[in-house]
């Protein structure tokens, strides 16, 4: 009988859903990733698995699976599976697309405008019970209006965040690896060069994915390359950014704020030095999460593992 690992516990639909395809194994804990010990142990007569972006699949997850046909990511970012080594054993990958771009686009737009406007900030101020008065200046942020706003990323999420701007009276540029003639003529975005992007944007929104190109794009010489008064954000992933150079950036005014939904270490380590300063938003990779699409996203792995199982093309292929 085939077997599926489920490395989250998922709504009790969902597994009755993957019940009538196979035998279900469900690590019991959504805010636990399942110990990797276990996930191996798991994964040995498994024919599926359906994982969070918290596991690696790796040489030891392949070699301990001989039976494994499907791994069906719940992200759309697939840095966390090994491709090469998926396609050579010839299992399937599958992600989650399209179900999240504008949910992503909205939780970049939100942390965007809440860095802008120092809403965490201002937030903690009235908390802590220091609002004395109204003052001329009191947390004065930025505009967004007319402002230059760079793109680095113009995959879906990319192209969903302009849709966005355009309503807010903004000039696009855009960083890709190719271009995208149709959003250009569009939304009226500029195709720069990547220095051209650092150099005039007045906020920069990554939303590129991990690889061997953008790993670290945006270390010391980037951020040095930005205006002073630039806010970077981040929903791409957490190691296109060398956050050391960043909290240095920060630090020494060479840019004025950031925001990020990720980060290389997730979750984030205490002392980390982005923590200790005031024009730094972070939250715990929340892009996809509104309760639709993450429910959309688990849809589409079971119905991604139901086809493979059943011998049928998956929805949403990786590979
Ligand atoms: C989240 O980061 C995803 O890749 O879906």
């Amino acid at each position: 009988m085939d077997k599926i690992v489920v490395t989250r516990k998922i709504p009790q639909p969902f597994v009755e859903q993957l019940e009538t395809i196979a035998h279900v194994e469900m690590w019991d804990e959504s805010l636990v990733p399942m110990p990797r010990v276990q996930f191996l142990e798991a994964i040995k007569d498994a024919t599926a698995c359906f994982i969070t972006l918290s596991e690696k699949i790796d040489q030891e997850v392949i070699a301990a699976s001989p039976n494994l046909k499907i791994v069906a990511n719940m992200a759309v970012g697939f840095d966390n599976i090994d491709i090469d080594l998926v396609n050579k054993k010839g299992i399937i990958a599958t992600n989650t697309p399209s179900v999240l771009t504008e949910t992503t686009a909205e939780l970049g737009f939100t942390l965007m405008l809440a860095v802008a406007r120092r809403i965490v900030e201002a937030e903690k101020y009235v908390q802590n019970g220091q609002w004395q008065s109204w003052g001329p200046y009191l947390f004065a942020g930025k505009d967004l209006s007319n402002a230059n706003v760079g793109i680095y990323g113009m995959g879906e999420i990319g192209k969903a965040f302009a849709r966005r701007l355009k309503g807010f009276n903004t000039n696009i540029m855009y960083h890709n690896r190719s271009r995208h003639e149709d959003t250009e003529k569009a939304l009226g975005a500029l195709y720069v060069p990547f220095d051209t992007l650092l150099e005039q944007s007045d906020f920069i929104i990554c939303t590129a994915p991990l690889t061997e190109d953008t790993k670290n794009k945006f270390n010391e010489s980037a951020f040095k390359k930005m205006k002073n008064d630039a806010i970077f954000i981040n929903i791409g992933r957490g190691a296109v950014v060398d956050e050391q150079a960043l909290a240095t950036a920060l630090e020494t005014g060479e840019i004025a704020a950031c925001g990020l939904d990720v980060l290389r270490e997730e979750p984030i380590n205490m002392n980390h030095p982005l923590l200790a300063l005031d024009n730094v938003v972070i939250v715990p990779h929340i892009g996809s999460a509104s309760v639709i699409t993450r429910n959309r996203m688990i849809q589409l792995c079971v119905d991604n593992i139901r086809c493979v199982l059943n011998n049928q093309p998956p929805k949403t292929p990786i590979n």
